[in-house]
């Protein structure tokens, strides 16, 4: 039995023992499956790669927050990146105290800053000079000093998928260098603001180590820079970024990348703080799709058409992105080439595209893998689809830690 999450046996597809076709059975489909034990894992490599050097993981909720994954991690010694004061207020439910939640997000309303200020959170990753202000005249109001990191734009290339760079001048995420600059100038006769750290996140899904090693760099030297010049961080943002492989070929593995990160920061003396979303919980699930109907397509090719699609898991769509697909049950016979396309009523709802597999037929299951990431999260209502219902698998059993979605759930917002 695999310890880490999905693998092939007599009875097909398993997650860490269990059928997922007893899951889909019970609980229907599609469904998200994640293995706890795989979360656990990807949490201690990155965790133990620091060998005793002073670091936090602030795992990511924009990743994925639902409320036993938030939890799980949380029980790992984990801390939090929150993207808006929902999640913050998700961490707080599951147990994060503020001191332990960083606030991340390009555009954060008044209205989310009036609840986030007076939490006094470990700090809020601030990406405009506006949003300093805002936040100053809040802390003012209150009569405490706002914990704040700037968010520094480096203009480094992720070489990720542009939807998923953030780092280039172009985007609109954090500030430049220069604005930077005058921000921590100002700072200095700013007494409701107090500058904790730097900020730096240039991409999603980076599968090389030189960009991640130069943003570390960057943001080592510029909290270097503001040492000398008298101001007292506490610590170096490093943002999250770490790519998984998705297709099997390789990726950086959390130890280079760590090594990377205290090698750059070592000779700021300052702890690390690491926003890891992907990395934690992308390969720890996979989604349990149905076949609705196989239909011809090319003369040596036919749709499978799945009861999941983009409203289930967008990234296919939005990116382009690869998912391995591969049948529960194998079924004996010569490969064939499927398109595997969703139920939704879009042309770009294609989940795979061109896949060899053994031959499929209605009624069959087939797991959409590394989807731990930016899958439920990212699910939507489009054509009214319910939200899918997710399952954790730990040390061999399974519940159900979200129900499916009904119409009634999503009529309960809704008046004549
Ligand atoms: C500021 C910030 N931190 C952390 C993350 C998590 O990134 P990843 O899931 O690639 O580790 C993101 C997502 O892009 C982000 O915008």
């Amino acid at each position: 039995m695999s310890s880490t999450g999905f693998s092939r046996t007599d009875h097909g597809l398993v997650c860490d023992g269990v059928a997922l076709s007893a899951i889909a059975e019970r609980v229907g489909t599609p469904v998200y499956v994640y293995s706890a034990a795989a979360i656990r894992a990807r949490f201690q490599d990155i965790d133990q790669a620091f060998h005793g050097y002073p670091h936090s993981l602030h795992y990511a909720l924009k990743a994925n927050s639902t409320f036993a994954i938030a939890a799980l991690l949380k029980t790992l010694g984990s801390a939090a990146d929150a993207n808006s004061v929902w999640e913050i207020d998700l961490a707080r439910r599951v147990g994060f105290e503020p001191q332990d939640i960083v606030f991340t997000g390009v555009g954060k309303s008044n209205s989310e800053l009036e609840c986030a200020v007076p939490l006094g959170l470990k700090a809020i990753n601030v990406e405009s000079a506006g949003e300093l202000s805002r936040i100053e005249t809040i802390a003012e109001r209150l009569g405490r000093p706002a914990r704040v990191a700037v968010r520094v734009n480096p203009d480094i290339d992720a070489q990720s998928h542009p939807h998923i760079s953030t780092g280039l001048k172009i985007n609109k995420f954090g500030v430049d260098v220069a604005a930077a600059r005058e921000l921590f100038a100002s700072l200095t006769s700013r007494s409701f603001l107090k500058l904790v750290a730097v900020h730096v996140h240039i991409g999603s899904q980076i599968t090389s180590l030189a960009p991640l090693r130069r943003a570390a760099r960057f943001v080592a030297g510029l909290t270097a820079e503001l040492q000398q010049s008298g101001h007292h961080l506490e610590y170096v943002d490093v943002g999250g970024g770490l790519g998984i492989s998705y297709d099997g070929k390789d990726v950086v593995s959390p130890a280079d990348y760590v090594e990377a990160l205290v090698d750059e920061v070592r000779p700021t003396g300052l702890p690390i703080v690491v926003e890891p979303g992907r990395s934690m919980v992308g390969p720890a699930s996979a989604l349990i799709a149905r076949i609705l109907d196989i239909k011809p397509r090319t003369a040596s090719s036919d749709f499978a058409v799945i009861d999941a699609g983009m409203t289930e898991l967008m990234r296919p769509a939005l990116y382009n992105a690869f998912h391995r697909i591969e049948p529960v049950q194998l079924r004996p016979g010569a490969a064939h080439q499927y398109e595997i396309v969703g139920p939704v009523c879009e042309s770009s709802d294609v989940v795979g595209r061109d896949r060899m597999l053994s031959p499929l037929e209605a009624n069959d299951l087939v797991a959409i893998h590394d989807t731990g990431a930016y899958g439920s999260a990212m699910a939507s209502n489009y054509n009214r689809r319910p939200l899918p219902a997710e399952v954790m698998v730990d040390h061999g059993e399974w519940r159900v830690i979200r129900r499916r979605q009904t119409i009634d759930d999503m009529l309960s917002l809704e008046t004549m």
